[in-house]
């Protein structure tokens, strides 16, 4: 675990321009100096990060905000004010200070406050803001223990332990049109809980440049991963694991993760991750198989996650 000391030995690895991993309460960060180019270049060098998918900048208090954005929208504060810190990006129009490269050209930059105790306090010694993906591989599995960065990146300058992660996936992202907000990607935080501040805007169409980063294929485990259907229940269960959520499914299967015992959406974001990883690790496995969940709430990302984890592995 993470002590003072260790944040102070990060913060000063962040001010001489070298790249920490260290946790939030989604899934580990690779953070770099977001305004020094030389730093963030080194993110998207160590992750093999194509420079067309853009970071987001991690602040720790509401005072840095307004250095990074152009302009002041009320809505962004009462946003704010209910959300953060926690897993919410806010993709706002960027100040001059921002470099180019963080947002890989675009006029806009994605920012959150990590609801994570050693995030922020890494950001507040830093005294500055910290940009950082998460920290795979680019299209690989997310991070949610230390473990699993070094798994991934074993030549990073230094790596912050804060033990598992507590919500497992990814922030929503949201973007703000005239007409109110719009979900870039899904996360913890759902639309409805959104709305209850903000109206949701489902009439101006999404650009398909406003998310240069939602590619088809993503969090892709080394193993063949399948989400649950007619057709994998007939397969050979013998060398498959099953991620399980309801339970209802796991007869056969050689190995069985079940990633919540009390069925609750937000157990299967905390380990859906985790799981992934376990298999893909685990030598008895040669396929994992995913139980699938309604696209409600919190099912809406757990099938983001799961569709983009499957993609490369689908059957023509
Ligand atoms: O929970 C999280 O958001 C984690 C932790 C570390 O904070 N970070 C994370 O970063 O998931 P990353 O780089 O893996 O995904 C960020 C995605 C990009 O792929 C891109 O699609 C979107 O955020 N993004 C960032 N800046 C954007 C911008 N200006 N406009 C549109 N999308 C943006
Ligand atoms: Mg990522």
């Amino acid at each position: 675990m993470s002590n003072t000391s260790n944040i102070e030995t990060a913060a000063q690895y962040i001010r001489e321009g070298k790249l920490v991993a260290f946790p939030t309460e989604t899934v580990y960060g690779l953070g770099a100096n977001a305004l020094n180019p030389m730093a963030v270049a080194k993110i998207f060098e160590l992750k093999e990060r194509p420079s067309f998918d853009p970071l987001i900048i991690h602040i720790a208090h509401i005072g840095q905000l307004e250095k990074l954005v152009q302009g002041k929208d009320e809505r962004v504060y009462q946003l704010a004010e209910k959300f953060w810190p926690g897993p919410l990006t806010m993709v706002l129009p960027k100040s001059t200070l921002v470099p180019d490269l963080v947002t890989s050209g675009l006029p806009t930059v994605g920012i959150r406050m990590p609801g994570n105790a050693i995030a922020l306090e890494l950001i507040r010694t830093s005294g500055c803001p910290v940009a950082a993906p998460s920290a795979n591989k680019f299209g690989r599995i997310s991070p949610t223990t230390a473990a699993h960065v070094k798994k991934q990146l074993p030549n990073i300058d230094y790596i912050l332990d804060g033990g598992k992660t507590s919500v497992g996936i990814e922030s929503t992202i949201i973007k703000l049109t005239d007409l109110g907000f719009q979900i870039l990607r899904n996360g913890i935080i759902t639309l409805e809980e959104l709305e209850a501040v903000v109206p949701f805007d489902g009439h101006t169409e999404i650009e398909s440049l406003s998310a240069p980063g939602m590619m088809k294929s993503h969090y892709s485990p080394r193993k063949r991963l399948l989400i649950a259907d007619s057709a994998s229940m007939n397969a050979d269960k013998s060398k498959a694991g099953l991620i399980s959520f309801s339970g209802k499914l796991e007869s056969g299967y050689r190995k069985v993760i079940r990633v919540s015992e009390r069925k609750d959406l937000k157990d299967y974001a905390v380990n859906i991750f985790e799981a992934m990883h376990t298999f893909e690790d685990d030598p008895d496995i040669e396929v994992m198989v995913a139980e699938p969940v309604s696209e409600t709430g919190i099912g809406k990302a757990i099938m983001d996650r799961l569709r983009k984890a499957a993609y490369n592995w689908r059957q023509a």
